[in-house]
């Protein structure tokens, strides 16, 4: 064999290996790409009910790998009001350390606060208010009665409420320290009180992770707490709190990137073979509060070894379930959660037609595991998210996302001939039904071609409002908010 053959034969092992491993992930999200419309947005009008976030006017709002809610209670426990916090990093092109490149890991990314509340919205000290955005707020607000006065009688417009977007000052953090947030997760507040917020941070050196403090009294201020490091912090992805203390996180391979001429294609083999070598963890920290000598944390324990490039996850409403996405198997993995020791005990997994990236129950002030209904976003087809990594030229990423409810009563024999026959483009043409398993509904919520959003990484529903969020792993408006009609 001459070295050219050899390498072919290797090549050909490999790429077979490859289809062995994951045929239908391959056909589904490599080689087929789905004829999807230009924008979907379930129970509503795509040009007319979704809006961008990030605008001209705000460059840095690029690129929001994800978001999260932080939900403000009342002293009682009800749930009053839910402002949005993302997480967006202009530099990504220059630095991704699950993608790649490593060229420039030095302009940090930002964090923003968006809220559409007109009771208690943040205050307005922050630079994004002048005497022009005042005006203009007045203005709204006239357009908003004669917008009430007219839905009374034409049912075809609609109130949407003056949404707030203001930077939050990252205080305390710091100096030298890198910022790339990926997942994010805050703790809710109650009657008043401090929020923790933890974001992943892929820093040059290595991943951590960055304890914030969110006040409602001072809401555009994010106070620097702690950097959590651990030997075991190998590729933090994201992050599902299980108290304010303590959360889950996902690590998306064992090799990583960073690794010195290995990092070149180990990771990358890891990938595309969907090898099971990522995890889920579980960390309990020492509160901040804790004497110096405290190390920061008390437990490190993996609760759910071996899955495919483990990324998205989450905890459900009651706490007794959660959620990992296998973004090379295509599938959202499912765990019983022990509430008291947070072992986790495999359920099941449904199959999605796309590379799942993050999810996000919906509702979690219902404490309800029964009704759960889980959002999962994901990339329909991978070859184009390289192309946008690698900035080739008009290149954009199709976004879908879809949720997944329980349905306790269905029998096998009572499952339907297909599914999700709402959308523009089903599930169903990529996933047949006989795939999903028993009990389980799925339907569409959101969709691309890459045009209308480019590479949909995170789906969240305000339980409150009905509006639909959506954050872009390369999007250059970085988020976009719908506002679905619902009645059609
Ligand atoms: C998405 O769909 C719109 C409308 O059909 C079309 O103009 C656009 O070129 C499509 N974009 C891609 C990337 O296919
Ligand atoms: C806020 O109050 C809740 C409920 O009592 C508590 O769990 C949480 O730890 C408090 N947050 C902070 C930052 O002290």
């Amino acid at each position: 064999m001459t070295a050219a053959t050899r390498a072919f034969a290797w090549l050909a092992l490999l790429l077979s290996l490859i289809y062995y491993r994951s045929g239908e992930v391959i056909k589904n999200s490599i080689l087929v790409k789905s004829p999807l419309p230009k924008g979907y947005i379930a129970g509503g009008d795509f040009g007319t009910d979704c809006k961008d976030i990030g605008s001209p006017a705000t460059p840095e709002i690029a690129s929001c790998e994800d978001a999260a809610f932080w939900d403000l209670h009342d002293a009682s426990g009800k749930l009053t009001e839910r402002r949005l916090v993302l997480g967006c990093d202009l530099g990504r092109h220059n630095w991704n350390t699950v993608m790649g490149p490593l060229r420039d890991p030095n302009p940090r990314a930002t964090l923003w606060l968006y809220s559409e509340s007109t009771t208690g919205a943040p205050n307005t000290a922050s630079h994004s208010t002048g005497a022009k955005e005042k005006a203009a707020g007045l203005l709204d607000k006239i357009r908003g009665t004669v917008n009430k006065k007219s839905q009374e009688t034409t049912k075809s417009t609609k109130e949407v409420p003056k949404p707030k977007l203001q930077q939050l000052e990252l205080r305390n953090y710091p100096e030298g320290h890198d910022f790339h947030p990926l997942g994010l997760e805050v703790w809710p507040s109650y009657g008043g009180n401090g929020s923790y917020l933890y974001a992943v941070n892929h820093a040059r050196a290595r991943t951590v992770i960055e304890q914030f403090l969110l006040e409602p009294a001072e809401p555009t201020v994010a106070t620097h707490i702690r950097t959590i490091s651990h030997s075991w912090f190998i590729s933090p992805n994201a992050l599902a709190l299980t108290s304010p203390d303590s959360f889950y996180v996902s690590n998306d391979h064992l090799f990583t990137r960073r690794l010195p001429i290995l990092g070149k294609f180990i990771p990358i083999i890891e990938t595309l073979l969907g090898l099971p070598f990522s995890f889920v963890a579980h960390v309990t920290l020492n509160p901040p509060s804790s004497p110096p000598s405290t190390p920061t944390i008390a437990e490190h324990t993996i609760e759910a070894p071996f899955i495919p490039f483990s990324n998205g996850v989450s905890l459900s409403p009651g706490g007794g379930e959660v959620a990992i996405a296998s973004t090379t198997l295509n599938r959202v993995l499912f765990y019983a959660r022990d509430k008291a020791t947070n072992r986790l005990t495999y359920k099941t997994a449904v199959p999605v037609p796309f590379c799942p990236d993050n999810v996000h129950y919906y509702a979690p002030e219902s404490h309800d595991d029964e009704a759960a209904k889980l959002i999962v976003a994901g990339h329909p087809h991978f070859p184009s998210v390289i192309e946008v990594t690698a900035n080739k030229p008009g290149a954009v990423g199709q976004s879908w996302v879809l949720s997944i409810t329980r349905r306790p009563d269905a029998s096998e024999d009572a499952k339907p001939a297909a599914y999700d026959m709402q959308a523009p483009f089903s599930a169903n043409e990529k996933v047949p039904v006989t795939a999903l398993p028993k009990g389980y509904a799925v339907e569409t919520v959101f969709q691309s071609n890459g045009t209308g959003f480019s590479t949909g990484a995170t789906g969240l529903e305000d339980s409150l409002t009905g509006t639909f969020y959506i954050t872009g792993l390369y999007a250059p408006q970085g988020a976009m908010v719908c506002h679905p009609h619902k009645s059609g």
